[in-house]
């Protein structure tokens, strides 16, 4: 009976060690695979269409207030960081896609405007305590890290903003990609039910996408924190 027990025990421990193993595996093999995924979109393929500019909405809201520390989360090549950057904003950026934050730290230099910038990925990066007066998350998802909304709270400064934009999952079964774009009013509700926001404007509704470039519906978001 002894000698079975040993012998569950050590099969349990043997399978445990293989299980984390591979998992450990398949999260460097995911983060291998946005990598080159995006190096080749927003740097090596020339005809990979998305908005060079910054994004509408983060325009508009940081217009609104005094610019101060900013960080963009999944930052890309950059075009939201050095649109801050150029209008006064202290930026630090991060993403897994090592070839488009090269190229955003070149512009930066090119541009003669401070960016700090890291490869991360949403789940390794320290998004710190009550240092951010902006947080951008835009076209990165719909935010599925375990408890990114109380992460994003703690890192904000108090009064702070959040701004997202991304494709609604209606858009998503449109270009028959049923998994693809976030499902109606669960961006929302990811803030309001951790509390400690206030939803300063909440949309769902059709317009040209940054990325693709084509008439889709999108999410958008802009909370502070309170
Ligand atoms: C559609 S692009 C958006 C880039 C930028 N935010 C913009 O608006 O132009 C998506 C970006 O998310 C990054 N990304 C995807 N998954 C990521 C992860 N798990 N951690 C960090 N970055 C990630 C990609 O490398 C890519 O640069």
């Amino acid at each position: 009976m002894k000698v079975f027990k040993i012998i569950l025990l050590l099969s349990a421990i043997f399978c445990c060690t293989v299980t984390l193993a591979q998992s450990a595996t398949s999260i460097e093999e995911r983060n291998e695979l946005i990598r080159a995924r995006w190096n080749r979109s927003l740097v090596d393929n020339p005809s990979y269409t998305f908005n060079k500019e910054a994004n509408n909405l983060l325009q508009q809201t940081a217009e609104s207030v005094k610019p101060g520390k900013a960080l963009c989360v999944a930052m890309g090549q950059g075009r939201n960081a050095l649109y801050l950057a150029r209008n006064g904003w202290d930026v630090t950026g991060f993403d897994l896609a090592d070839k488009a934050v090269a190229y955003a730290d070149n512009q930066a230099k090119v541009e003669n405007v401070e960016l700090t910038t890291e490869i991360a990925s949403f789940e390794t990066f320290d998004y710190g305590t009550e240092k951010w007066d902006l947080i951008t998350w835009l076209y990165g998802g719909c935010l599925e890290i375990d408890g990114i909304a109380k992460k994003i709270k703690t890192a904000l400064k108090p009064g702070g903003l959040f701004v997202f934009e991304f494709f609604h999952r209606e858009a998503g079964i449109e270009m028959g990609r049923p998994d693809f774009g976030c499902e109606k009013n669960v961006i929302r509700e990811m803030f309001t039910t951790e509390g400690g926001f206030e939803v300063l404007l909440y949309e769902e509704k059709e317009d040209v996408a940054d990325y693709g470039m084509e008439k889709n519906k999108l999410i958008y978001m802009v909370v502070t924190k309170l």
